[in-house]
């Protein structure tokens, strides 16, 4: 009888791509996948934790699950993911519904897990960082058709004060570039032409190895054999990486995330300038605009530092689009320190922004600080701020009108069959009207010369 999985999957990229994984692993043990829970017999809710309002989303997700599980006895409920890594055995004991529950080091041995659980059906908690290999093996089931997560590295060793991943997501670890380009190639060979690297900090990428005397992960040269130098790899290991991906054949865009201010270094970016396919989207996270509060968080630069980073990404890739991350109402924020927020957001001119209200993630330092700020403060901070983005987003994206873009094709819009949707280089969201089917699919290229710049999109027609 055919047997059924379901996934659910909340939280970041990384997330996404561990939730691929999840489902690869699934489909080898001959599960089919069904777009409908209630038809599963196999569940993931991948889960995230890194502001309050995910956990209280996903919470109430599990808290269903209990009704569908009733309704089709024998049911396997997997919890995985951030959350569960930091919950563990209390988020069993609350939640009796589920059967599983896998902390974010067992991406890679989830089928192991599965198979001993039909054996014994006896509930499991697993949540050692210690089973932590950084190698990918096995299948994934894409969600795309055309665009590929490929992780580099997983875990962050910066302990922003904020921040929860590091506890949840254990020590920096890269993956040999053998894997990496192994995963791109074998992307590529299914059809997949854009492909995005990601990790917490990608431009810590390969330095662990260089620590722990395990330069051969980078030069391996078999894997790399022509692609770049051994010397360029053990300088700087994630701009190799970068010009080593960018002469894969077949690879059309590659994007990247997240860059840490901190980190980037000037290589990174001419490796962009000097790129065929690296495209030019850069998003480095500013969190806050004030030095004062950038110490508390332990970010590691200033202001000032900041906006150079901006200058140089400027100089040698003009056309880039530039997005950031910011927090308000980190503890201590005062109305002078968020001022410099927004100054510097001024400053920066973002394409766009991802601004966050603080949310206090026990166990991190911050959340131990005094002076935190008042819900109505942070609220009416986060409005002012999107204002000032907001702005800025319209002004540049007008800009753009009567340019000819290239738009790698996405598919049509849920509201409109005839409208189809698609990305610029640098990232931006592009419709278009698109009456015949028959000329177009998801991952082709088209030129689309723009009507009109939105906040949030851009409106055009095809060209040529
Ligand atoms: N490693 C990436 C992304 C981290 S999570 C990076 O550093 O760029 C994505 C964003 O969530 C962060 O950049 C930060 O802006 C936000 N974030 C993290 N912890 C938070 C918290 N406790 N409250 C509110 N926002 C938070
Ligand atoms: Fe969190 Fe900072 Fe690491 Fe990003 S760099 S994941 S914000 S600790
Ligand atoms: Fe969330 Fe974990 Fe990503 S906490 S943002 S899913 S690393």
């Amino acid at each position: 009888m055919a047997k059924f999985y379901h996934v659910l999957n909340y939280g970041c990229q990384m997330n996404e791509s561990d939730a691929e994984h999840y489902a690869g692993q699934l489909k080898e043990l001959d599960y089919t996948y069904t777009g409908d829970v209630r038809q599963a017999d196999v569940v993931v809710v991948n889960t995230c934790c890194i502001r309050e309002s995910a956990e209280l989303k996903i919470l109430g997700k599990i808290g269903e699950l209990k009704h569908v599980k009733a309704q089709h006895p024998g049911q396997i409920i997997c919890v995985t993911g951030c959350m569960a890594q930091k919950d563990g055995e209390a988020l069993l004991k609350k939640y009796p519904q589920i059967d599983l529950l896998l902390g974010t080091s067992y991406v890679n041995s989830f089928k192991d897990v599965i198979r001993d659980y039909l054996e014994g059906h006896r509930k499991g908690v697993y949540t050692s960082l210690e089973v932590q290999s950084s190698e990918f093996e096995g299948q994934r089931v894409r969600e795309s058709g055309f665009s590929a997560w490929v992780p580099i590295m997983y875990g962050c060793n910066n302990f922003c004060t904020y921040c929860i991943v590091p506890y949840v997501r254990g020590r920096e670890r890269s993956r040999s570039i053998a894997n990496i380009l192994e995963e791109v190639r074998a992307a590529v060979a299914e059809g997949y032409t854009e492909i995005t690297l990601l990790g917490q900090n990608v431009d810590s990428y390969g330095k662990d190895f260089l620590r722990n005397h395990e330069e051969e992960k980078l030069t391996s040269v078999t894997a790399a054999a022509g692609l770049i130098s051994d010397e360029a790899l053990r300088k700087e290991p994630f701009a190799a990486l970068l010009r080593a991906v960018d002469q894969v054949p077949g690879v059309e865009r590659i994007h990247f995330m997240s860059s840490h201010p901190r980190d980037m270094t000037e290589e990174v970016i001419k490796a962009v300038a000097e790129g065929t396919h690296l495209c030019e989207h850069f998003h480095v996270a500013l969190q806050s605009g004030s030095d004062r509060i950038l110490k508390a968080m332990n970010r590691g630069y200033t202001g000032e530092r900041f906006l150079e980073l901006i200058q140089m990404i400027r100089k040698y890739v003009p056309k880039a689009s530039i997005t950031t991350d910011i927090i308000v109402g980190f503890p201590g924020e005062t109305e002078e320190d968020f001022a410099a927020t927004c100054k510097l957001v001024e400053e920066a001119k973002f394409d766009s922004a991802f601004t966050f209200i603080y949310s206090k993630r026990s166990g991190t330092p911050a959340a131990r600080m005094d002076d935190q700020v008042p819900e109505d403060v942070k609220h009416a901070r986060l409005e002012a701020l999107m204002q000032v983005q907001n702005n800025r987003s319209l002004c540049i994206n007008r800009r753009l009108e009567g340019e000819t873009l290239e738009v790698m094709a996405e598919g049509p819009t849920e509201k409109d069959p005839d409208t189809w949707s698609g990305r610029t280089r640098t990232g931006k969201l592009v419709l278009w009207p698109q009456q015949e089917a028959a000329e177009i699919r998801p991952g082709q290229l088209v030129q689309i010369k723009i009507e009109s710049g939105q906040t949030w999109l851009l409106k055009g027609r095809r060209v040529r």
